[in-house]
C-alpha cells in the first residue's frame, strides 16, 4: 500500500476498451486512403452532434480552432471585445486575441465558473460575445448568460472544452449557445490519440460557414469565398473519437463515482474544501479541484508519495507574462487569484481504483493528522 503510485491520469484502459473496433476502421481507412475529411469524420460529426442535441457537428483541428473558426463565423474581430471567464486555460482568450479582438475578463464564482453577477458591468458597447467555459466539467450558469446576452444583442459561444457530456437543468454542454467549441486533446473526457476539435450548433448558415472556415474559405476545391484556415479534423482521429464516444456517458459515471468517493472521505479533512456542484449542473468531473490555504506543502507531501497532481492553473490568465501588455494587474480579478494559491487537481479518470482512492484519501488525512 505504501508504494502504491497514483499517475494523474491513465488513458490507457480507455484505450484498450476501443481497439476491438477501432483496428478494422483504420484498417479500412488505410485501404480507403480518405485521410482527411475522410468517412469516419463525417460519421463522428453527426454522431457528436445528436449526442450533443445539436443538428450539426463540425470537426477541426484542435480546442483552440474551435474557439477561434466559431468567433470568426460569428464576425467577431478587431476592435469588438469578447467577455470570459478570468479562471479558464488561455485557450481560451489567445483564441479572442489571435482574431484581433480583446479578451474582458470577469471573476469566477464559487463553482470556479464565470460569476453571472459581475458580467453585465463588463458589458460595453465594443462587446461582441461572451464566452462561458463550463470548467473542470461543470457547466458555467447558462441561462443568466443567455438572457443577458439576448438583452444586449450578444453572441454567446460556450468553451465546452472540459465538459463533454454535462448537462445544464438537463440540457448537454454544447447545445446552449450560438456555437460550442469542443477541445479532444487526448486527457479530455472525449479525447483523440492527438490534437483534435470540433464545434457544435443549431444554425445551418453558421455549421456552413464554419465548414467552411475550417477549410481554406472553400466549399468547392480550388474556388476560396474567405480566407479561412486548414484546421480540418483527421479522419484517424475522427475514428478514435468516434469509438470512444459509445463509451463516453458509462466514463462519465465512472469519473462521478470516483468524484463522490473522494468527496465522502474528504470533507472535513482539515482545511480542505472539495468541490461543489451546482443545484442546475450534471458535472463530469474533467477535473477533481480541492482548495485548502497549505496547498503548497500537500502538493508537496502528495507529490513524495507518487500521487500525479497538478495545479490548474497557478498563474491567472490576466497576471501571465504573455499578457502584460493588457494593462491587467494583480487584485483585478482577486477569486480567480486566491484560487490560485489554493486549488490542486488529484489524478481522476474513469478507471481510477477504488484502492488509488482510498490511497490518496489516506495520503491526505495523514498530511493534517
Ligand atoms: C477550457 C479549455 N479551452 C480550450 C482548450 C484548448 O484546447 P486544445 O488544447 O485542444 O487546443 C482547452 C484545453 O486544452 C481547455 O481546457
Amino acid at each position: 500500500m505504501e508504494c502504491m503510485k497514483v499517475p494523474f491520469i491513465d488513458l490507457q484502459a480507455q484505450a484498450s476498451a476501443i481497439r476491438a473496433d477501432l483496428d478494422p476502421m483504420l484498417e479500412a481507412l488505410i485501404q480507403s486512403c480518405g485521410f482527411v475529411l475522410g468517412q469516419s469524420v463525417s460519421d463522428f460529426e453527426a454522431a457528436f452532434s445528436a449526442y450533443s442535441d445539436c443538428d450539426h457537428g463540425i470537426g477541426c483541428a484542435s480546442g483552440l480552432d474551435a474557439l477561434k473558426l466559431a468567433l470568426r463565423a460569428l464576425d467577431v474581430g478587431p476592435g469588438d471585445e469578447v467577455i470570459t471567464a478570468a479562471n479558464t486555460f488561455i485557450a481560451t482568450t489567445l483564441a479572442v486575441s489571435s482574431i484581433g479582438a480583446t479578451p474582458v475578463l470577469v471573476d469566477m464564482d464559487t463553482y470556479f465558473n464565470l460569476d453571472v453577477e459581475k458580467l453585465e458591468s463588463a458589458i460595453t458597447p465594443k462587446t461582441k460575445a461572451i464566452i462561458p467555459v463550463h470548467l473542470y466539467g461543470q457547466p458555467a450558469d447558462m441561462d443568466p448568460i443567455n438572457a443577458l446576452a439576448a438583452k444586449h444583442g450578444i453572441k454567446v459561444v460556450e468553451d465546452a472544452s472540459q465538459a463533454h457530456g454535462a448537462r445544464y437543468k438537463g440540457r448537454r454542454a454544447g447545445s446552449m449557445s450560438d456555437i460550442a467549441a469542443f477541445s479532444m486533446y487526448p486527457g479530455k473526457n472525449l479525447g483523440a490519440f492527438g490534437d483534435a476539435g470540433v464545434m457544435t450548433t443549431r444554425d445551418e448558415a453558421l455549421a456552413e460557414q464554419l465548414r467552411v472556415l475550417r477549410n481554406y474559405g472553400s466549399n468547392r476545391k480550388y474556388y476560396h469565398q474567405v480566407l479561412g484556415e486548414n484546421s480540418r479534423l483527421d479522419s484517424m482521429q475522427a475514428a478514435v473519437v468516434l469509438c470512444k464516444l459509445k463509451h463516453l456517458d458509462d466514463w462519465n459515471s465512472r469519473r462521478r463515482a470516483a468524484a463522490a468517493k473522494y468527496s465522502e472521505q474528504l470533507a472535513g479533512v482539515g482545511d480542505l474544501h472539495v468541490p461543489k456542484t451546482a443545484d442546475f449542473a450534471e458535472h463530469v468531473f474533467h477535473l477533481y479541484v480541492v482548495r485548502t490555504a497549505r496547498r503548497d506543502d500537500l502538493l508537496a507531501q502528495l507529490q513524495a508519495n507518487d500521487i500525479g497532481c497538478i495545479i490548474h492553473y497557478p498563474v491567472p490568465i490576466h497576471l501571465q507574462e504573455a499578457y502584460a501588455g493588457m494593462g491587467w494587474k494583480p487584485g483585478d480579478f482577486p477569486e480567480t487569484e486566491r484560487a490560485a494559491d489554493e486549488i490542486c487537481s488529484l489524478p481522476i479518470f474513469p478507471h481510477i481504483s477504488d484502492e488509488q482512492i482510498n490511497h490518496v484519501c489516506e495520503t491526505i488525512r495523514g498530511f493534517y493528522a
